[in-house]
């Protein structure tokens, strides 16, 4: 029986005709005699009606079970009324079954397909291929494929080239760990997968291609979040002779083409241009989620001379003070304000400070230390109306700003400020280019040390400090879309950098030695940008982990329990690579391979 209609297909307009279907049992009835089974395909589900006059095929539809694999011939009919379900887009037909085969048994199922909730992840991941059976996935992965071929039109319509890069080979530097594989054949020389295709598609542009994208897989041993995985996705452009604008403006026409086709929603362009500076003081944060208000205030000016010594002492040993303030949230008990006292503790503040405002204006335990013009000041800055409730956090500027930040996005959540149906895109701009790495004593990009600084002839050591980058990210709903910046391409520029960075050990300087080489040979000026494709999968698809948008991920512990990856290898394999393992243990102990 060859199948000529998927399940999810099936329309009025198909009443009176004999089709076939293949597809796994989701569910099966027995209702007064006659078997109802709903069938099951990518494309969504079908209503299959065995009535007993068929007796044969009656007999079998008896003994099936879920996720069996069946094919059935059958009349599509329309429901009789009073059973049509408007939950399936099947919902006004059914296939009344005149031939049945069983095509496949199954096992007893490890987790119901149509029960998500109660399936711990690591059992679901198990069981990946069951698990990706559930209609939401399949809608997931439909929807993705639908998005990467709208992309690749685009890019294809504007003149871009795609072109594949090594995943062996030397690291960039994206900021995490690599990935290493041992040289066979070079002992003790180590490909790294690329963390992204950074350098290669600089290189393309050395070559005049121009215009350069790809769907790059890319590979970061980092710990993983809700928005990370070990490998993932980006769409990497690259573009020759262009500046900022060009390269914001093609990814916004890209952006709106995909909401469009995808959703049928309108994205209004330009997207809004947040600097770096003022994204981290009104929000706390460089990637700002602007679908609700609520914006952090400063006032350090004002409360410099406080009598509230807790901040006017802050202040003047150079730290600050900034605040949120609460709509509607003067009801918060004091357990509720505890509640946010310890949250902003775990991000290294001291304290928490409050006040209610009231129709009689601020009431706290603090308000007593505060001169009436200080307490107006505060509550025309936040514009804040009777019933609000303002909290303040003081402390050396970092932490303010990491405790604010977390603060207005957890807030936010809880008191239903962010509008879910909302996608606001915004750029940061005017990155700084360096930043202090405290820990390990040094400047370091921010970006990537491939970013062109502003003013690029003006950058020495001293003035490292206030150098900006013509670096920019795409942000989502809060979330880092995307980043990416116009290059250095003068090789006495980029050396320069590197001066500063002190990539001056051999093995550095080294692994940039052919990016050097190819500035020198007529590089022209290029941009470019990579955007995390899983990121704008699951942000389209309003799914709460890029866990749910990629086929094989894997768990928070960086394993795959589906194949059980990583594994160990075999000595044989360990020696060819010429690699010595100390401490390994193995079923029979210690083993240490030579
Ligand atoms: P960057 O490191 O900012 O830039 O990465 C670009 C985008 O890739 C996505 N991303 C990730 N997605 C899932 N899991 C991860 N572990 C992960 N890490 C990053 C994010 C991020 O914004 N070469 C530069 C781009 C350029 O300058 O052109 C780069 O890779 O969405």
């Amino acid at each position: 029986m060859k199948r000529s209609s998927y399940c999810g297909c099936v329309k009025e307009t198909n009443i009176g005709e004999e089709i076939t279907v293949c597809g796994w049992v989701h569910s099966h009835r027995n209702h007064g005699g006659v078997i109802f089974i709903d069938l099951r395909d990518r494309e969504g589900i079908l209503q299959i009606i065995f009535q007993p006059e068929k007796k044969n095929i009656f007999k079998s539809a008896e003994n099936l079970h879920n996720e069996y694999v069946i094919s059935v011939k059958g009349l599509v009919k329309k429901r009789p009324k009073g059973t049509l379900n408007s939950n399936i887009a099947t919902g006004n037909v059914e296939l009344v079954a005149t031939e049945l085969e069983i095509l496949n048994t199954s096992s007893h199922l490890p987790f119901e397909i149509s029960n998500y909730t109660d399936t711990c992840e690591e059992l679901r991941l198990k069981y990946r291929y069951l698990d990706l059976r559930r209609p939401q996935f399949q809608k997931n992965f439909i929807t993705r494929h639908k998005i990467s071929q709208e992309i690749r039109k685009f890019f294809n319509e504007n003149g871009f080239l795609e072109i594949e890069t090594p995943f062996l080979t030397n690291s960039t530097p994206e900021g995490a760990r690599d990935f290493l594989i041992p040289s066979r054949l070079n002992h003790g020389s180590f490909f790294a997968l690329p963390q992204s295709p950074q350098l290669f598609k600089q290189i393309l542009m050395v070559s005049g291609f121009d215009k350069y994208y790809q769907f790059a897989k890319c590979f970061r041993d980092e710990d993983l979040r809700a928005d990370r995985q070990l490998e993932f996705t980006q769409i990497d452009i690259e573009m020759s002779f262009v500046n900022e604008d060009d390269i914001m403006n093609i990814t916004e026409k890209m952006l709106v083409k995909v909401f469009k086709k995808i959703l049928n929603i309108d994205i209004n362009t330009p997207f809004e241009r947040i600097s770096y500076t003022n994204a981290i003081l009104n929000y706390g944060s460089d990637k700002p989620d602007t679908r609700f208000e609520m914006k952090i205030k400063d006032f350090s000016k004002e409360l410099k001379n406080s009598k509230f010594t807790i901040f006017s002492s802050i202040i003047n040993r150079g730290g600050v003070v900034r605040g949120l303030c609460i709509p509607k949230c003067a009801v918060y008990s004091h357990t509720e304000i505890n509640e946010l006292t310890k949250f902003a503790c775990k991000y290294g503040a001291n304290g928490l400070a409050w006040m209610k405002i009231t129709n009689t204006g601020a009431k706290s335990n603090i308000v007593k230390y505060f001169k009436e013009e200080e307490l107006k000041k505060i509550i025309h800055k936040f514009n804040a109306k009777s019933g609000d409730l303002i909290i303040f956090i003081a402390d050396e500027e970092k932490i303010v700003i990491q405790c604010l930040g977390a603060l207005r996005l957890k807030i936010g959540k809880e008191n239903n400020l962010i509008d879910k149906n909302k996608f606001n895109f915004l750029w940061v701009v005017d990155f700084p280019l360096m930043e202090w790495n405290e820990e390990e004593n040094k400047w370091q990009s921010l970006h990537h040390p491939f970013t062109a600084p502003k003013n690029e002839d003006f950058i020495t050591k001293e003035n490292i400090k206030t150098a900006k980058a013509r670096a920019y990210d795409i942000i989502l709903n809060g979330t880092e879309l995307g980043g990416g910046s116009i290059r250095i391409h003068k090789n006495i520029i980029q050396k320069k950098i590197f001066d500063i960075l002190n990539v001056s050990e051999k093995y550095s300087i080294k692994k940039f030695e052919f990016l050097l080489n190819a500035l020198t040979y007529g590089a022209p000026p290029h941009g470019g940008l990579a955007l995390g494709f899983d990121r704008l999968c699951t942000l389209i698809l309003k799914e709460n982990s890029i866990r749910e948008v990629i086929a094989f991920p894997k768990t928070q512990k960086t394993i795959d329990p589906l194949s059980n990856a990583p594994t160990s290898v075999s000595d044989k394999q360990i020696k060819e690579l010429g690699i010595y393992i100390s401490n390994l243990k193995s079923n029979d102990g210690l083993k240490k391979i030579t």
